[in-house]
């Protein structure tokens, strides 16, 4: 399973590629407003670098399915890494599968996003959608069980051989990327502060700082019985691993 940053902060985005944890980023909107990123070309280009060969998602800026499909081809073409974002419907409840199967056609790899049920994903992956985004927050905001969304959406992606993959999304708590990668998420993407909270745990803190503080004894009583036993007269050092009585 892949694991992307939400988020279009770049120093998040070095830090855990550095970690050898993600595999892309996602970005919309709402996150590229919150880092203060308002040249969309621009913060999109610098992101895409950093990544290399690894996706970058960037949505479109339009709720009219021949400007979604014009912005798309003008985003695909600033970064060989980006997957541009097409909402399954518009505002009005309008499909935008056209514009994501025009794109399928001319070589454009499409992020379906903000599919919030089974019958959305499918749809987004018959119109030939690389990535089919389920945004499972939002899903439970509605009182729907997101797991079983994403459960039903992977087995029949696999049944029917789709080779779209499931972006879980609109991660609330840490629970949430569990609950994505158990149910068969494909890609689950992670604002960086949940990916803190993921690796930390008070008990592991505990457990190492007791290594930590045990290991530094040994090390001292260590010291203190070389510097007691000195030197043979072959001029041989006693060995260092003379157990403390
Ligand atoms: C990711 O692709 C989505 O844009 C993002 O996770 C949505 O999250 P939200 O529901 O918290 O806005």
């Amino acid at each position: 399973m892949e694991i992307f940053a939400d988020t279009a902060d770049l120093k998040e985005i070095r830090t855990w590629l550095d970690f050898g944890v993600i595999d892309g980023v996602t970005t919309n909107p709402s996150i590229l407003l919150a880092s203060g990123v308002y040249q969309l070309r621009e913060g999109a280009v610098e992101i895409a670098k950093l990544l290399g060969d690894k996706p970058v998602s960037v949505e479109v800026v339009s709720d009219e399915p021949d400007e979604m499909y014009a912005q798309a081809v003008d985003m695909s073409s600033w970064a060989a890494n980006i997957a541009v974002k097409i909402p399954i419907i518009t505002t009005q409840g309008k499909p935008c599968l056209g514009v994501i199967a025009a794109l399928n056609k001319a070589g454009v790899k499409v992020n379906a996003t903000a599919c919030l049920s089974f019958n959305q994903a499918m749809l987004a992956a018959k119109a030939g959608a690389t990535y089919v985004s389920i945004f499972a927050g939002r899903v439970s905001d509605e009182g729907t069980d997101a797991s079983q969304v994403i459960r039903n959406t992977a087995e029949w992606l696999k049944t029917w051989n789709f080779s779209s993959k499931i972006i879980v999304g609109s991660i609330r708590e840490t629970i949430n990327v569990q609950d994505a990668a158990l149910a068969g998420a494909h890609v689950v993407t992670i604002p960086p502060k949940f990916l803190y909270q993921m690796i930390d745990h008070k008990y592991s803190r505990f457990t190492v700082a007791q290594f930590l503080t045990d290991g530094r004894s040994a090390a001292e009583r260590m010291r203190a019985l070389e510097i007691g036993l000195g030197v043979d007269a072959g001029g041989a050092k006693k060995s260092p691993t003379h157990r403390a009585k």
